[in-house]
């Protein structure tokens, strides 16, 4: 089986958020099962290929001049496209956290050049992921069985109707009452469409929270599925994490504390024996970032301390940064993309908090589950499929679960786990059920895997 995927992310060299993980996770685990993957990826400049060997990929002037080169990077195999304008120090956004404004059509001339490459190669299947890659099934005459991914619903590709000439196939689908919009064009042509967790695909086909495509994509019937993304329980494994001082498992929990302690040293404060509650996230409206802020109310109270690692929206950083100037030593913000920080966060925190408004699938909450910081969250798409509130479900819970996305039940919630968390061996329960869960791609890579058998032994 060979598969063309096409991304926009990969992790660790080209990361903003879950895709690139989802896009090194799985490749990772579908080519350990014998698929032969061709990652597809923009070359935002920069990026030391080895080596470099470059074709050039006949496309329209509008898309080109366009090059791929093919060579591994940081040891994994890829093919690097450069198309005019993709070239930036941040994939998407400007210094100020705000999209650069021709994030369109740079994305339009990569799905030319994949939609090209693809003519070139020949894949069995071809497998899309986001708006970013959404025009290349509108590119391509006659594409090979096709996946598209879903990872946030909240960004479409909506652009002026300009380019809509350009498509070869079925123009309408890209055309939203005078708007072209590259996520519906692929969600309608796809063979399969599939989002990152079953409760956010349910919940996708809600109008209220299906952000405005959920008729198109009940169109699809069975043909449209949630998968639950895995993490790479390799690269995220506390007994060898390069970012820590000490290792531990779920056997030598005790080491743990000394990644506390270090992680509270490194934040400037003394020991004091109380939980620490730790977030890393995108600072955007998504993540519940201002709810958070909100809930930083109750530390003093509750007796607890947390850290916030975060990096996007400047209004979100602000208010981070001013709630933390007043907060001493109950909540300090990290304002940047800190993998080191990350990764010590995990380690080094008792309590993971995200409390998203929507959530398609969330890996932050499965790392931390993996490194031992028990989640804190609200009851929305992949959080719900992953996390069961301990208070309800006191044999199973790994978690606690706030039942509304709301400032006052984010804050019982974070205070229900801060009093379980008092209770050493309720503790050690909720902690070793979070610990022990196979979080690994092991599990979604077959699902997928048996997605391209469906669609190349229909097509
Ligand atoms: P999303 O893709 O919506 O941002 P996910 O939970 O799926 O959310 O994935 C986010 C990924 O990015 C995780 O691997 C997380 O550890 C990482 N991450 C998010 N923000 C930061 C940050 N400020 N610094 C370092 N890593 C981050
Ligand atoms: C998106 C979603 C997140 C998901 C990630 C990877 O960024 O916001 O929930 O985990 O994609 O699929």
């Amino acid at each position: 089986m060979k598969v063309l995927f096409a991304t926009a992310e990969l992790a660790p060299l080209v990361k903003v958020g879950g895709l690139a993980d989802f896009s090194a996770g799985l490749v990772g685990a579908l080519r350990a099962k014998g698929v032969d993957v061709d990652i597809v990826l923009p070359d935002y400049g920069d990026l030391a290929l080895v080596p470099a060997d470059q074709q050039q990929l006949d496309v329209p002037d509008w898309a080109g001049p366009a090059t791929i080169r093919q060579g591994t990077l940081g040891g994994v195999e890829v093919s690097l496209v450069a198309v005019p304008a993709m070239a930036r120090p941040h994939p998407y956004l400007d210094a100020d956290g705000r999209g650069w404004p021709d994030n369109e059509p740079r994305f339009l001339a990569f799905s030319m050049a994949v939609a090209v490459w693809a003519t070139m190669t020949s894949p069995d299947v071809i497998h899309l992921n986001d708006w970013h890659t959404g025009a290349t099934l509108g590119f391509l005459d006659d594409p090979p069985p096709s996946v598209l991914t879903i990872h946030n619903l909240a960004y479409q590709g909506a652009t002026s109707g300009d380019r809509l000439e350009s498509f070869l196939r079925r123009s309408d689908a890209y055309d939203r009452e005078g708007v072209t919009n590259l996520l519906a064009g692929a969600i309608t042509l796809a063979d399969r469409v599939v989002t990152v967790s079953p409760t956010f695909a349910a919940e996708s086909l809600e109008p209220e929270t299906g952000f405005g495509l959920g008729e198109l994509l009940e169109a699809r019937g069975e043909a449209f599925s949630g998968i639950l993304n895995g993490i790479d329980t390799d690269f995220w494994n506390p007994a060898t994490d390069l970012h820590l001082d000490q290792h531990y498992d779920i056997e030598s929990l005790d080491n743990k504390r000394e990644v506390s302690r270090s992680l509270v040293a490194e934040l400037g404060w003394e020991p004091n024996g109380e939980p620490l509650i730790g977030m890393v996230t995108r600072l955007t409206d998504q993540k519940g970032v201002d709810l958070a802020l909100e809930a930083t109310s109750i530390l003093d109270d509750v007796g607890a301390r947390m850290v916030l690692l975060g990096s996007g929206d400047r209004s979100l950083a602000d208010a981070a940064r001013r709630v933390a100037d007043q907060a001493g030593d109950r909540f300090a913000f990290r304002d940047g993309y800190d993998e080191g920080l990350a990764h010590r966060i995990f380690g080094g925190s008792d309590l993971y908090l995200m409390p998203s408004r929507f959530e398609p699938s969330g890996l932050t909450q499965m790392q931390a589950m993996r490194y031992g910081s028990i989640p804190v969250v609200t009851d929305v798409g992949g959080l719900h499929d992953t996390v069961t509130d301990a208070d309800d479900f006191p044999t199973e819970g790994n978690g606690f679960v706030a039942d509304e996305v709301s400032g006052p039940a984010i804050r019982d919630a974070l205070e229900r786990a801060v009093n379980s968390w008092r209770n050493p061996s309720r503790r050690a329960e909720i902690i070793r059920r979070g610990m022990s869960r196979d979080w690994s791609w092991d599990a979604p890579a077959d699902l997928y895997n048996d997605v391209y058998s469906e669609i190349t032994s229909v097509h």
